[in-house]
């Protein structure tokens, strides 16, 4: 959700932000900005689009200088064009801002900074931190910038610098940013993506916190003016890591990445037989488990939930953050709230850590980006390891939660005194096998792509632990192909979706062997028997399935518990392909952001 790049030192600023928007791209990208202090002072260049439309500005040429910040924006408050895009001047054209988050009372500071006198010129609430600072600003930027922030009620991850400073003010509140530390050159940018070519070395700024950022040094103060002293952390993850490595999208890459990804998470937690992992609590008194995430996250905590009260007997609940962070749950202290996500910075998610850990439940997170916001603040967490994703929509990271998660399941199990079971965890370590198998379906799902491009609806249907699948595949076709699509539990279609069901419609079963077979082939006959198209995952030849459906595509066999990291494989590709076929760039579809900072 809009990405940020500043740079302070030597060299020249405009081609070092340029270069780091381009990695934080995936952030937003409906338009993009960049500011650099010049010798006639600060020079503002603005585009609508994509970075390259700003890079493409023959000013750019031009501009020469040391000290810059950049953005590339994901709209809330103004639709996406020049004016609204950032960096936000002041009146006097002496301060520049760039902001993500959402400012509260933008309606009450902007009554007040316009009965002042100050005019303000584009539609957003951003804009509003570049006059405040300027209403306070005595020849201190810092102590500008502080008294700007007791007034703001809101999210923040905000950069600003001064024509006359030799300096760039960075502040933080619920939006990540992070300060890179070079030799003589400073950085700031919301992930770590945007650094690395410069500097594995980074302070993880905490909300409430406001650094100082010089060429040389940085100090960090909290919003009360105090010193606060923090350690310079390592980024783990490399360059070549943040590359296409010859795929023609991030999506596919990752897709492919898969076993990889899921080797990672697994790597030594399997030992002896045995599930070695260190949470910070006891799980063998939990009374009751509380899964809450967003997006494709939710998806893999649904799939949780089956395992987890299977394997431990302790019941599960799954709950949007979005709506657990409001509606008031009853949460004991024997009850263990979960948080998944990806980033570690949905805003939905966190919101509903800290509502979790103020009602006294113990919290764990299931997190990809170390160091992130949310990996902070539980109380415990499992890492998924699966390396950078790019690609908006989530492929990788779903597969690796979904492993964590029985990783999880097992270890409470184990920390009960019970059995594991051993065909289980041979499967498990065994998994990375099976993907790069059904990896090699590719071809075939490419070509059953192709016969989908036109269609306006899709639906997915599966069963028991693979309903969850049914959604995942539903949620990537519309995320980047933008055709409509719904997941459904097989047996519900005819409580409303089989009206749907004519010739033009898809639906792709998730059929792939388990005690709910039988009764997904009735499900089948009943869309059949209403002329929709079929596509079936299989696994084993079935020849009632091969009567009935259109189009086949085979899995591997593999237990229960795992038939949805390899189901979802498929599923990833057809929307793939199905989008690259209608020449979307599916690494950054239309209107959607990697990481939802706001609300
Ligand atoms: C956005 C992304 C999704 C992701 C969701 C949750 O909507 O486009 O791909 O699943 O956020 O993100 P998280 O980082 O919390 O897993």
């Amino acid at each position: 959700m809009c990405g940020i790049i500043g740079y302070i030192g030597n060299k020249d600023s405009t081609s070092i932000l340029i270069e780091g928007l381009k990695k934080l791209e995936y952030r937003g990208y409906d338009s993009a900005g960049i500011c650099v202090k010049t010798k006639e002072g600060l020079k503002v260049f603005k585009k609508r689009g994509r970075i390259f439309e700003l890079e493409k500005l023959d000013e750019l040429k031009e501009l020469k200088g040391m000290i810059g910040i950049a953005h590339t924006r994901w709209a809330t408050h103004g639709e996406p064009n020049e004016n609204n895009a950032h960096p936000h001047f002041d009146c006097s054209k002496n301060i520049a801002i760039v902001h993500n988050g959402i400012i509260e009372n933008y309606h009450a500071l902007k009554n007040l900074l316009e009965k002042e006198g100050h005019q303000l010129s584009s539609q957003t609430d951003s804009e509003i931190f570049a006059h405040l600072v300027e209403k306070f600003y005595e020849q201190n930027l810092e102590k500008a910038v502080i008294k700007t922030l007791k007034l703001v009620e809101g999210s923040y991850g905000l950069v600003v610098m001064h024509k006359k400073e030799e300096k760039l003010i960075v502040a933080r509140k619920g939006s990540s940013l992070i300060i890179g530390v070079g030799e003589g050159e400073m950085f700031v940018a919301s992930d770590s993506a945007a650094l690395l070519e410069h500097t594995k070395k980074v302070v993880h700024l905490q909300d409430e916190e406001i650094a100082t950022i010089t060429k040389d040094k940085y100090i960090i103060k909290n919003i009360d003016g105090e010193f606060v002293n923090k350690k310079i952390e390592e980024i783990k993850w490399t360059v070549e890591q943040m590359e296409k490595k010859g795929f023609k999208h991030f999506m596919l890459k990752e897709i492919f990445e898969q076993p990889q990804s899921i080797t990672d998470t697994i790597r030594g937690r399997i030992k002896d037989r045995k599930i070695k992992i260190t949470v910070d609590f006891r799980v063998d008194s939990i009374k009751r488990i509380i899964i809450t995430a967003c997006g494709t996250s939710w998806h893999s905590a649904l799939i949780g939930k089956y395992f987890i009260e299977e394997l431990t007997q302790i019941p599960v609940e799954v709950d949007y953050a979005s709506e657990f962070r409001y509606r008031n749950p009853v949460i004991g202290k024997d009850d263990l709230v979960i948080v998944i996500s990806q980033s570690g910075e949905t805003a939905d998610t966190l919101a509903a850590l800290r509502g979790a850990k103020e009602k006294q439940a113990k919290t764990l997170g299931i997190i990809n980006v170390v160091g992130s916001t949310i990996s902070r603040e539980v109380d415990s967490g499992i890492y998924l390891h699966a390396g950078p994703e790019i690609g908006v929509a989530s492929t990788k990271a779903f597969t690796s939660q979904v492993v964590a998660l029985l990783i999880f399941a097992l270890y409470i199990r184990q920390k009960k005194g019970q059995e594991l079971d051993q065909e289980l965890l041979r499967e498990l370590e065994e998994l990375p096998q099976k993907v790069k198998e059904v990896l090699k379906t590719d071809k075939e799902v490419q070509k059953i792509a192709k016969e989908f491009t036109a269609v306006k609806n899709f639906l997915y249907l599966g069963r028991g632990i693979n309903f969850p699948v049914a959604l995942e595949g539903a949620l990537k076709l519309k995320e980047i192909s933008y055709i409509h699509a719904e997941g459904y539990p097989a047996a519900e279609i005819k409580h409303g979706p089989i009206a749907l069901i004519d010739e033009q419609m898809p639906v792709l079963f998730v059929a792939t062997k388990n005690n709910l077979s039988a009764k997904i082939i009735s499900n089948m006959q009943e869309v059949k028997a209403r002329k929709g198209k079929i596509i079936a995952l299989v696994n084993e030849d079935n020849k009632e399935i091969k009567e009935l459906a259109d189009y086949l595509i085979k899995v591997p066999q593999i237990i229960n518990e795992l038939s949805p990291v390899i189901n979802v494989i498929p599923l990833q590709l057809l929307s793939y392909y199905i989008a690259d076929i209608k020449g979307i760039d599916m690494d950054k579809p239309r209107n959607l952001a990697k990481s939802v900072t706001v609300e």
